[in-house]
């Protein structure tokens, strides 16, 4: 297969930032995807509905003349969030899912969540109305090691609250252990879970052999290869409890290339290249439309977009190493080998 059409995708996890970054991103997501789950992470956080409403204004207001882009608005959800609010936010259709951020977990996380029981009320209002939460699923303890964030808090945290709520939608977001592909497929139909481009191209070594790369260290941090294997094999398989979330996160070089660098991978760009570049390899690629493009809208309860998207074969791929936005050049993800697919148009 040199060539494929399929629905066009969306992103069900992304970072956009605000002002300057913003408007240089935004069109790199834009060109491929009809809408996105916006991560509400800025700072200070996008807490209340009105918060949610404003920043939907200003994404749209940054979008160039001429393209056609669908923000998906989430709150930050914190020991604070008013679920008056939250239901409210919901039921305008303004807002589509909630995030709980442990606090400490990652970037701009300072505000979230401490204890889970102080937010049992807007859970539990959530549950009732059919409000999905994403979920950053890592413990932030200092003595569990860092490579195990996730699966520990599989254990101590995600699993306790879904028996405790059974209702709840819960989206696991960037899964990156096969102990997280296990849960996800044990799960019913209240549980999905988002898997990124770079976590299935990335495995620990490529971080930290032969010197350490900024432009692959995200969180959760990449993980051995053989979570890498279970994350391929999960999204490429078309079971509907696994879609794409990309959780492209631009933060500017200087802040990558730095002392303490910041987390995330920016594959706003590549990131439908590189899957059906993946998704061939595995010998899957009838399965990356409803990864892309059909299993987050079921989940989420929302119709498929009524646009395609063409892929075709040919030369090798290039695209820009950076975008240079106003507030600084930001990396493109490199996956370190060649890509021969090219988006149509
Ligand atoms: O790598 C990441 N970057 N992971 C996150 O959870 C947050 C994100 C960001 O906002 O930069
Ligand atoms: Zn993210």
């Amino acid at each position: 297969m040199t060539r494929i059409t399929i629905t066009r995708p969306d992103d069900w996890h992304l970072h956009l930032r605000d002002g300057a970054m913003l408007k240089g991103v935004l069109p790199e997501s834009a060109r491929h995807f009809g809408r996105a789950i916006i991560m509400p992470n800025l700072v200070p956080p996008v807490v209340t509905g009105d918060q949610a409403a404003a920043y939907r204004d200003r994404i749209l207001a940054a979008l160039p003349e001429g393209m056609a882009f669908d923000p998906l608005m989430t709150l930050y959800l914190t020991e604070g969030t008013d679920a008056e609010d939250v239901a409210r936010a919901h039921a305008s259709g303004l807002v589509k899912a909630v995030k709980l951020y442990p606090a400490g977990a990652t970037t701009n996380s300072h505000g979230g969540v401490r204890d889970l029981d102080r937010v049992t009320g807007v859970l539990e209002r959530m549950a009732e109305i059919g409000l999905p939460l994403c979920v950053h699923g890592e413990v932030t303890t200092h003595d569990v090691d860092i490579f195990d964030r996730e699966a520990v808090f599989i254990d101590t945290v995600l699993d306790p609250l879904r028996r405790r709520i059974p209702g709840l939608r819960v989206v696991m977001e960037h899964i990156t252990t096969e102990e997280g592909v296990a849960y996800a497929r044990a799960g019913d139909e209240t549980l999905g879970a988002t898997i990124t481009t770079h976590h299935l191209i990335l495995n620990r070594n490529h971080i930290l052999v032969g010197g350490i790369k900024p432009h692959y260290y995200c969180l959760p941090v990449a993980k051995r290869e053989k979570h890498r294997l279970a994350l391929r094999a999960a999204a490429t398989s078309g079971e509907g409890r696994f879609f794409l979330g990309t959780d492209s996160a631009p933060h500017v070089d200087a802040l990558k290339e730095h002392a303490c660098g910041c987390a995330g991978c920016f594959t706003a760009t590549n990131t439908m290249q590189l899957l059906a570049h993946v998704f061939e390899e595995e010998g899957a690629l009838p399965h990356l439309e409803a990864f892309t493009s059909l299993n987050g809208p079921r989940f989420y309860g929302l119709p498929p977009n009524a646009g395609t998207l063409t892929l075709y074969k040919g030369e090798t791929a290039v695209w820009p190493a950076k975008i240079l936005t106003e507030a600084g050049p930001v990396t493109v993800f490199d996956p370190g080998f060649p890509v021969q697919w090219h988006v149509e148009g």
